[in-house]
């Protein structure tokens, strides 16, 4: 009877996986406060990708980490850069798993910012959106299905998008980290990602917690500018945006359950304070009952694990 009354589920189709690659080979790195997550070098990350869980989730969100940086973050475009090396492997080794490639410019910068810094020391909004287009650009040469901005800049959304279709990539979707905030719930990202600002903030760019219809701007900027899909980022303490967002628009909706969220479920569950799979099950279905259809999540790999535990244990 319960089961017939349910009114929303979670799907393993709806998960969408964060990895990412770091140049070199031979690496595997645990990050500290994201246990069960690695940066992998190509090899490792293609091993990685045979696990069964890839085949039933939507697809992997990808993040790369170069070798050497610069002021510019030109790396980010070299035809040979490791997200486009990883790009090109993938899809020779896994053709039937969707990639979407985190576009950003703050991994590839020497001051870790997520654009080009320009006077004053403050991001160079429009010289920054040039950057971007030929990143994404090469990202879709080397065969990525999806670009997800992330860096927040005014407008980036119409400039991609006009990029794309100018180089035949019109059948390149754009997913929009659209109501992004400046949120310390980053925190074990960065560490992953190599990605910490050198010096300031991300406030410049990114919104302030507290603004609710600056972010329903946001969106709606967003999608007149052509984004495909929506993202609302962090998820847990931004489902009121999630609902919203929902209600207010018929594009796609994405939330993204970010690495502080994942490390207080990690850190709580190694001390045995709450159950774990339970907890994280009860935390999808809640991203799901707010409105989003995809759910961009690190728990992913230990859902599919207990998930097979389970069946085992009934057959
Ligand atoms: C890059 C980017 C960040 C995240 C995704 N893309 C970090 C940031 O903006 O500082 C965060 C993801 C997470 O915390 O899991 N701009």
């Amino acid at each position: 009877m319960r089961r017939l009354l349910v009114e929303h589920e979670w799907n393993f189709k709806d998960l969408l996986v964060p990895c990412f690659v770091v140049e070199g080979v031979g690496r595997k790195e645990a990050i500290n406060a994201m246990p069960g997550i690695f940066r992998y070098s190509l090899e490792y990350l293609l091993k990685e990708l045979e696990h069964p869980c890839y085949r039933e989730v939507g697809g992997i969100l990808l993040f790369g980490i170069p070798a050497t940086k610069d002021d510019s973050g030109a790396v980010a475009w070299h035809q040979n850069g490791i997200v486009q090396q990883a790009c090109r492997a993938i899809k020779r080794e896994f053709p039937d798993l969707l990639v979407i490639t985190d576009l950003c410019l703050c991994s590839y910068t020497s001051h870790g910012h997520c654009g080009i810094i320009g006077k004053g020391k403050n991001v160079d909004n429009d010289r920054t959106l040039e950057v971007l287009s030929r990143v994404a650009v090469s990202y879709s040469e080397a065969g990525a299905d999806i670009i997800a901005p992330s860096d927040m800049m005014d407008g980036r959304v119409g400039t991609l998008r006009a990029a794309l279709d100018r180089y035949g990539f019109t059948d390149r979707l754009i997913l929009s980290y659209a109501a992004k905030f400046a949120s310390a719930f980053y925190g074990p990202f960065r560490e992953a990602a190599d990605s910490t600002p050198q010096f300031g903030d991300r406030k410049s760019y990114q919104m302030p917690p507290a603004n609710r219809r600056e972010a329903l701007r946001e969106l709606a900027e967003d999608v007149k500018e052509g984004a495909d899909i929506l993202m609302v980022k962090p998820g847990l303490p931004y489902l009121d945006l999630v609902r919203e967002a929902r209600e207010r628009f018929e594009t796609p909706l994405a939330v993204y359950n970010v690495s502080g969220e994942y490390a207080m479920v990690k850190a709580a569950a190694a001390q045995g304070w709450i159950d774990e799979a339970r907890l994280v099950d009860e935390i999808m279905i809640g991203f799901k009952r707010s409105g989003a259809d995809l759910i961009i999540t690190y728990h992913a790999k230990d859902l599919y694990q207990w998930r097979e535990n389970a069946n085992k244990s009934i057959t």
